[in-house]
């Protein structure tokens, strides 16, 4: 289970944080968000508006962003609405976080599909390399958190690194992953099995197979 904690409120915290405003770019990107509900359900723009916030924080702190309570509080200004009511859905959804993070965070899910595919090896290789759950590295590179099912379960077990999920990993592919994101560069997304495009079967289809090259017609097998 995710171990999540909303950063305190302190004066530092203020200082840092208590002028928070959209950029040109956002406040124009928040604008076009807003438009899309109908007069009166603004509030509706509260998910975008925080995803939107998280990235801009993540953007000036080189890190993949979080939401200090200032910038939730800036977010419901913006919305209209009780900064309480932005905070519940701050804190329910595991994808925006509540505390800093490092540069890359390393969503780990532990959940039964995942856990019988090997996420315990896929947790010892973070502690492995230095990582901690709930902490981050002190070289501010890796943030590891432990979340429940991210939906990828036909590919587990898998993390999900920001914005892109690692799945069919091993100890040694998650290794290769976190390597090539610490030397700067983007590794594919999505399933490290060699061969597998997506989530169909391993080795290759095992129904419907006479559909694999062209259309077919299983009507007269019935
Ligand atoms: S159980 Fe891990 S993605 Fe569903």
């Amino acid at each position: 289970m995710a171990a999540r904690h909303i950063e305190a409120d302190t004066p530092e915290l203020r200082a840092r944080w208590g002028s928070f405003a959209w950029t040109d770019e956002n406040a124009a990107q928040a604008e076009k968000i807003i438009a899309r509900y109908p007069e009166g359900r603004q509030r509706s723009a509260v998910m975008p508006l925080l995803d939107l916030a998280q990235r801009q924080v993540g953007a000036q702190t080189g890190t993949q962003g979080w939401l200090p309570i200032p910038v939730m509080e800036y977010v419901a200004d913006c919305l209209a609405m009780p900064a309480i009511r932005v905070v519940e859905v701050a804190t329910f959804y595991t994808m925006y976080n509540l505390a800093p993070v490092g540069k890359f965070h390393v969503q780990v899910c532990g959940t039964t599909p995942c856990m019988l595919r090997g996420s315990d090896a896929v947790m010892a290789t973070c502690r492995a390399r230095g990582m901690a759950v709930g902490q981050t590295t002190p070289d501010g590179m890796w943030t590891l958190t432990e979340v429940e099912c991210l939906g990828s379960c036909a590919t587990a077990p898998m993390v999900q690194i920001n914005d892109d999920n690692y799945e069919d990993l091993t100890p040694e592919r998650l290794d290769a992953v976190l390597n090539a994101l610490a030397a700067g560069t983007t590794p594919e997304a999505g399933t490290q099995e060699p061969g597998r495009h997506t989530s169909e079967p391993v080795g290759g289809p095992t129904t419907l197979r006479e559909m694999v090259d062209a259309n077919h017609d299983y009507r007269s097998d019935w």
